[in-house]
Protein backbone atom coordinates (compact mmCIF):
# COMPACT_ATOMS: atom_id res chain seq x y z
CA UNK A 1 0.00 0.00 0.00
CA UNK A 2 1.38 3.39 -1.27
CA UNK A 3 1.92 5.60 1.76
CA UNK A 4 0.93 8.84 2.71
CA UNK A 5 3.25 11.46 1.35
CA UNK A 6 3.46 14.79 2.09
CA UNK A 7 2.63 15.82 -1.43
CA UNK A 8 -0.96 14.58 -1.27
CA UNK A 9 -3.46 17.12 -1.40
CA UNK A 10 -6.04 17.32 1.63
CA UNK A 11 -8.46 14.98 -0.32
CA UNK A 12 -5.78 12.35 -0.90
CA UNK A 13 -4.77 12.25 2.72
CA UNK A 14 -7.90 11.96 3.89
CA UNK A 15 -8.95 8.86 1.30
CA UNK A 16 -5.52 7.66 2.07
CA UNK A 17 -6.71 7.46 6.05
CA UNK A 18 -10.48 5.92 5.36
CA UNK A 19 -7.92 3.21 2.91
CA UNK A 20 -5.90 2.37 5.99
CA UNK A 21 -8.68 2.36 8.45
CA UNK A 22 -10.51 -0.06 5.79
CA UNK A 23 -7.67 -2.09 5.62
CA UNK A 24 -6.86 -2.38 9.41
CA UNK A 25 -10.59 -3.28 9.49
CA UNK A 26 -10.22 -6.64 7.24
CA UNK A 27 -7.22 -7.49 8.41
CA UNK A 28 -8.53 -7.85 12.24
CA UNK A 29 -11.49 -10.70 10.23
CA UNK A 30 -8.41 -12.46 8.88
CA UNK A 31 -8.93 -15.77 10.56
CA UNK A 32 -4.49 -15.34 12.66
CA UNK A 33 -3.10 -18.37 10.47
CA UNK A 34 -3.40 -16.49 7.29
CA UNK A 35 -2.80 -12.71 9.11
CA UNK A 36 1.47 -12.57 7.69
CA UNK A 37 2.08 -11.28 4.22
CA UNK A 38 2.63 -14.20 1.55
CA UNK A 39 4.10 -13.43 -1.97
CA UNK A 40 0.88 -13.32 -4.45
CA UNK A 41 1.06 -15.19 -7.59
CA UNK A 42 0.92 -12.63 -10.60
CA UNK A 43 -2.80 -13.14 -11.45
CA UNK A 44 -3.69 -12.87 -8.11
CA UNK A 45 -2.07 -9.67 -7.59
CA UNK A 46 -3.43 -8.16 -11.16
CA UNK A 47 -7.41 -9.13 -9.83
CA UNK A 48 -6.61 -7.58 -6.10
CA UNK A 49 -5.47 -4.21 -7.68
CA UNK A 50 -8.39 -4.29 -10.15
CA UNK A 51 -5.93 -3.16 -12.87
CA UNK A 52 -7.67 -2.24 -16.34
CA UNK A 53 -8.77 -5.03 -18.42
CA UNK A 54 -8.21 -7.19 -15.26
CA UNK A 55 -10.95 -9.66 -14.34
CA UNK A 56 -13.77 -8.79 -12.01
CA UNK A 57 -13.82 -12.11 -10.53
CA UNK A 58 -11.43 -14.45 -9.45
CA UNK A 59 -11.37 -18.39 -9.20
CA UNK A 60 -8.48 -20.25 -7.27
CA UNK A 61 -8.06 -24.09 -7.45
CA UNK A 62 -5.58 -26.51 -6.68
CA UNK A 63 -4.89 -29.26 -4.32
CA UNK A 64 -5.04 -29.52 -0.54
CA UNK A 65 -2.49 -27.46 1.33
CA UNK A 66 -1.45 -25.86 -1.23
CA UNK A 67 -2.17 -22.28 -0.23
CA UNK A 68 -5.61 -21.02 -1.90
CA UNK A 69 -7.07 -19.71 1.43
CA UNK A 70 -4.00 -18.01 2.37
CA UNK A 71 -3.75 -16.56 -1.23
CA UNK A 72 -7.37 -15.90 -0.96
CA UNK A 73 -7.85 -13.49 1.97
CA UNK A 74 -4.29 -12.01 1.64
CA UNK A 75 -5.76 -11.09 -2.24
CA UNK A 76 -9.15 -10.09 -0.75
CA UNK A 77 -7.24 -7.65 1.62
CA UNK A 78 -5.18 -6.16 -1.17
CA UNK A 79 -8.61 -5.62 -2.94
CA UNK A 80 -10.25 -3.48 -0.19
CA UNK A 81 -7.23 -1.26 -0.50
CA UNK A 82 -7.37 -0.90 -3.98
CA UNK A 83 -11.02 0.26 -3.91
CA UNK A 84 -9.82 3.72 -2.43
CA UNK A 85 -7.27 4.21 -5.75
CA UNK A 86 -10.10 6.22 -7.76
CA UNK A 87 -12.64 7.92 -6.92
CA UNK A 88 -14.30 7.57 -3.64
CA UNK A 89 -17.22 5.13 -3.06
CA UNK A 90 -16.93 4.27 0.16
CA UNK A 91 -16.29 1.32 2.53
CA UNK A 92 -16.23 -1.79 0.38
CA UNK A 93 -18.58 -4.50 2.11
CA UNK A 94 -16.72 -7.58 2.13
CA UNK A 95 -19.11 -11.39 3.11
CA UNK A 96 -16.41 -13.97 3.76
CA UNK A 97 -18.17 -17.60 3.94
CA UNK A 98 -16.12 -21.21 4.26
CA UNK A 99 -19.04 -22.91 1.81
CA UNK A 100 -20.00 -25.27 4.27
CA UNK A 101 -20.97 -23.14 6.38
CA UNK A 102 -22.73 -20.54 3.38
CA UNK A 103 -25.03 -23.67 2.64
CA UNK A 104 -26.27 -23.99 5.97
CA UNK A 105 -27.50 -20.73 6.47
CA UNK A 106 -28.73 -20.42 3.06
CA UNK A 107 -30.94 -23.69 4.24
CA UNK A 108 -34.94 -22.69 4.97
CA UNK A 109 -35.32 -21.02 8.42
CA UNK A 110 -38.59 -22.01 10.73
CA UNK A 111 -40.12 -19.61 8.67
CA UNK A 112 -40.10 -21.56 5.33
CA UNK A 113 -37.60 -19.67 3.41
CA UNK A 114 -33.73 -18.13 3.63
CA UNK A 115 -33.62 -14.92 5.73
CA UNK A 116 -34.46 -12.14 3.38
CA UNK A 117 -31.31 -9.68 4.53
CA UNK A 118 -28.64 -12.59 4.34
CA UNK A 119 -29.85 -13.17 0.21
CA UNK A 120 -29.58 -9.50 -0.10
CA UNK A 121 -26.33 -9.10 1.53
CA UNK A 122 -25.02 -11.82 -0.38
CA UNK A 123 -26.51 -10.82 -3.62
CA UNK A 124 -25.59 -6.52 -3.10
CA UNK A 125 -21.88 -7.35 -0.80
CA UNK A 126 -18.93 -5.42 -2.81
CA UNK A 127 -17.02 -8.73 -2.59
CA UNK A 128 -18.59 -12.23 -1.82
CA UNK A 129 -15.41 -14.30 -1.18
CA UNK A 130 -16.74 -17.77 -0.26
CA UNK A 131 -13.68 -20.32 0.74
CA UNK A 132 -13.05 -24.16 0.18
CA UNK A 133 -16.18 -24.36 -2.61
CA UNK A 134 -15.76 -28.32 -3.28
CA UNK A 135 -15.42 -28.83 0.62
CA UNK A 136 -18.88 -29.51 1.53
CA UNK A 137 -19.32 -33.00 1.68
CA UNK A 138 -22.97 -33.73 1.47
CA UNK A 139 -23.87 -31.77 -1.60
CA UNK A 140 -26.58 -29.28 -1.34
CA UNK A 141 -30.21 -29.21 -1.40
CA UNK A 142 -32.35 -28.21 -4.48
CA UNK A 143 -32.98 -25.65 -2.25
CA UNK A 144 -29.38 -24.58 -1.70
CA UNK A 145 -28.78 -24.65 -5.30
CA UNK A 146 -31.63 -22.52 -6.14
CA UNK A 147 -30.41 -19.60 -3.88
CA UNK A 148 -27.03 -20.26 -5.10
CA UNK A 149 -28.60 -19.26 -8.32
CA UNK A 150 -30.33 -15.94 -6.78
CA UNK A 151 -27.26 -14.85 -5.69
CA UNK A 152 -24.65 -15.49 -8.13
CA UNK A 153 -26.98 -14.01 -10.80
CA UNK A 154 -28.20 -11.01 -9.32
CA UNK A 155 -24.23 -10.34 -8.86
CA UNK A 156 -23.49 -12.18 -12.64
CA UNK A 157 -25.90 -9.33 -14.15
CA UNK A 158 -24.25 -6.26 -11.52
CA UNK A 159 -20.69 -7.40 -12.61
CA UNK A 160 -20.04 -7.77 -8.47
CA UNK A 161 -16.46 -9.60 -8.08
CA UNK A 162 -16.75 -13.09 -6.48
CA UNK A 163 -14.09 -14.78 -5.13
CA UNK A 164 -13.73 -18.37 -4.52
CA UNK A 165 -11.00 -21.04 -3.48
CA UNK A 166 -11.93 -24.82 -4.79
CA UNK A 167 -10.31 -28.32 -5.12
CA UNK A 168 -11.72 -28.55 -8.46
CA UNK A 169 -12.01 -25.83 -11.71
CA UNK A 170 -14.68 -23.33 -12.53
CA UNK A 171 -16.39 -26.14 -14.95
CA UNK A 172 -16.56 -28.99 -12.42
CA UNK A 173 -18.45 -27.49 -9.60
CA UNK A 174 -22.30 -28.50 -11.23
CA UNK A 175 -22.61 -31.11 -8.84
CA UNK A 176 -22.15 -28.87 -5.74
CA UNK A 177 -23.64 -25.55 -7.17
CA UNK A 178 -25.65 -26.83 -10.05
CA UNK A 179 -25.89 -26.20 -13.44
CA UNK A 180 -27.29 -22.73 -13.93
CA UNK A 181 -24.26 -21.41 -11.34
CA UNK A 182 -21.70 -23.53 -13.78
CA UNK A 183 -23.06 -21.85 -16.99
CA UNK A 184 -22.73 -18.44 -15.32
CA UNK A 185 -19.52 -19.50 -13.44
CA UNK A 186 -18.01 -19.77 -17.17
CA UNK A 187 -18.41 -16.16 -17.71
CA UNK A 188 -18.01 -14.76 -14.48
CA UNK A 189 -14.65 -15.99 -14.11
CA UNK A 190 -13.43 -15.90 -17.66
CA UNK A 191 -9.88 -14.55 -18.08
CA UNK A 192 -9.77 -14.81 -13.65
CA UNK A 193 -8.94 -18.61 -13.06
CA UNK A 194 -5.78 -19.33 -11.48
CA UNK A 195 -4.39 -22.59 -10.73
CA UNK A 196 -2.17 -22.76 -7.89
CA UNK A 197 0.00 -25.79 -8.34
CA UNK A 198 2.43 -27.66 -5.86
CA UNK A 199 2.75 -29.59 -2.47
CA UNK A 200 0.69 -29.55 0.61
CA UNK A 201 2.71 -27.08 2.67
CA UNK A 202 1.06 -28.16 5.84
CA UNK A 203 3.58 -31.77 5.28
CA UNK A 204 6.65 -29.18 4.76
CA UNK A 205 6.66 -29.60 1.07
CA UNK A 206 7.57 -26.45 -0.85
CA UNK A 207 4.82 -25.08 -2.90
N1 LIG B 1 2.71 -18.53 0.00
C1 LIG B 1 2.82 -19.11 1.20
N2 LIG B 1 3.95 -19.02 1.89
C2 LIG B 1 4.07 -19.61 3.08
N3 LIG B 1 3.11 -20.33 3.68
C3 LIG B 1 1.96 -20.44 3.06
C4 LIG B 1 1.73 -19.84 1.78
N4 LIG B 1 0.49 -20.13 1.38
C5 LIG B 1 -0.04 -20.88 2.36
N5 LIG B 1 0.83 -21.07 3.36
C6 LIG B 1 0.59 -21.87 4.57
O1 LIG B 1 0.34 -23.21 4.15
C7 LIG B 1 -0.70 -23.80 4.91
C8 LIG B 1 -1.82 -24.22 4.00
O2 LIG B 1 -2.37 -23.08 3.36
P1 LIG B 1 -3.93 -22.95 3.01
O3 LIG B 1 -4.76 -23.28 4.21
O4 LIG B 1 -4.12 -21.63 2.39
O5 LIG B 1 -4.07 -24.10 1.93
P2 LIG B 1 -5.35 -24.52 1.07
O6 LIG B 1 -4.89 -24.70 -0.33
O7 LIG B 1 -6.46 -23.56 1.30
O8 LIG B 1 -5.70 -25.93 1.72
P3 LIG B 1 -7.09 -26.75 1.66
O9 LIG B 1 -7.20 -27.29 0.27
O10 LIG B 1 -6.90 -27.85 2.66
O11 LIG B 1 -8.18 -25.81 2.02
C9 LIG B 1 -1.11 -22.73 5.92
O12 LIG B 1 -0.40 -22.95 7.12
C10 LIG B 1 -0.68 -21.45 5.27
O13 LIG B 1 -0.45 -20.41 6.18
MG1 LIG C 1 -8.36 -23.80 2.12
Amino acid sequence: MPPTSPDDSPMDSWRNERRDQAVAAFQDRIPALYSNEINLHDDVNTWADCETGAPTSLFIWGPLGVGKTHTAWRAARRWVAAQFAGEYRGTPVVQTWRSTALFDALRPDSEGGTPKKLMRDLQTAHLLYIDDLAAARVSPSGWTQERLYEIFDERYVNRLPVLITSDVKPNQISHIVGERVTSRAAEIFRGGVVHLAGSDRRQGGAA
